[in-house]
């Protein structure tokens, strides 16, 4: 059993089959990766993951429990984090002020835009804020404004902000997507960190193949809304489907 189970899921879209028979197991402690086109169902596989969407038919379970259902900040409290494609940090706060916000919710249970006067004044929270950027080797950047930092730095920020909810699963949406190759890297270098030390589990939707087989220890094509293939990197790099289906598409890239 893997600590996240999707089974046989199904979601529509009008007249669209965005996901048809998706199956999926996320064994813990591991990085498995979940490719394929533009169009293919990932990022609403993700959303119904996280309470998002809600399939139209078929099972997700993470930790031995149904996750459909619930709602969104329960599915977050059961343990799964997710970062989106596009940073979701607040660009005129500082650094400290953001990773505040998780820090906050962690300890009341979430996070209402009418505790921010109380937020700020806590000595608790700012100091468990200012260790979770210690962890991140963020502590020198923890007075800029999140605006100012750089593409890398921004999305190291929103990790950090979701591992600050200590989740057993974090969920990422192509995190590399428009970062310059450095800044790449920098996300491969810190999400490889984050899976040595902390024994968490990731699922990862990716389009760069670098960052790819760089991390996964199993990948899963998803080839218009169906998983085409799951199996190791050194499998699906050989796969004549594969190759077929989407390597081939995307040697542009
Ligand atoms: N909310 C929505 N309403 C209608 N169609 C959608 C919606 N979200 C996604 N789609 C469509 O579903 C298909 C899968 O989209 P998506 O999951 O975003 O693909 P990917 O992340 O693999 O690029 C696409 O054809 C997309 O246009
Ligand atoms: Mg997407």
């Amino acid at each position: 059993m893997g600590l996240l189970e999707v089974k046989d899921v199904g979601k529509r879209f009008g007249g669209l089959q965005a996901l048809s028979d998706v199956n999926l197991s996320v064994a813990e402690g591991t990085v498995h990766a979940i490719i394929g086109p533009n169009g293919a169902g990932k990022s609403t596989l993700l959303n119904c993951l996280v309470g998002k969407l809600i399939p139209d038919s078929g099972s997700v379970s993470f930790d031995g429990q149904s996750v459909l259902g619930r709602k969104p900040h329960e599915i977050n409290q059961m343990g799964i984090s997710r970062v989106f494609q596009t940073p979701e940090i607040f660009g005129d706060l500082t650094v400290l002020e953001n990773m505040m916000i998780p820090c906050f919710a962690a300890r009341d249970g979430a996070f209402e835009l009418n505790a921010w006067g109380s937020m700020m004044g806590d000595r608790e929270v700012v100091e468990k804020a200012e260790a979770e950027l210690e962890e991140m080797r963020m502590a020198d950047k923890r007075h800029m404004h999140a605006a100012a930092m750089s593409r890398g730095d921004k999305r190291r920020l929103e990790i950090g902000m979701c591992l600050a909810q200590r989740p057993k699963l974090l969920l990422l949406d192509e995190p590399t997507a428009g970062m310059a190759r450095a800044d790449t890297n920098n996300t491969i270098d810190l999400l490889k960190e984050i899976q040595e030390n902390r024994g968490i589990t990731i699922a990862i939707i990716e389009h760069d193949m670098h960052v790819v087989f760089s991390l996964a220890q199993r990948i899963t094509v998803l080839a218009q809304g169906t998983p085409l293939v799951e199996d190791t990197p050194e499998n699906i790099k050989g796969h004549p489907k594969v190759r077929e289906a989407y390597l081939g598409e995307s040697s542009g890239h």
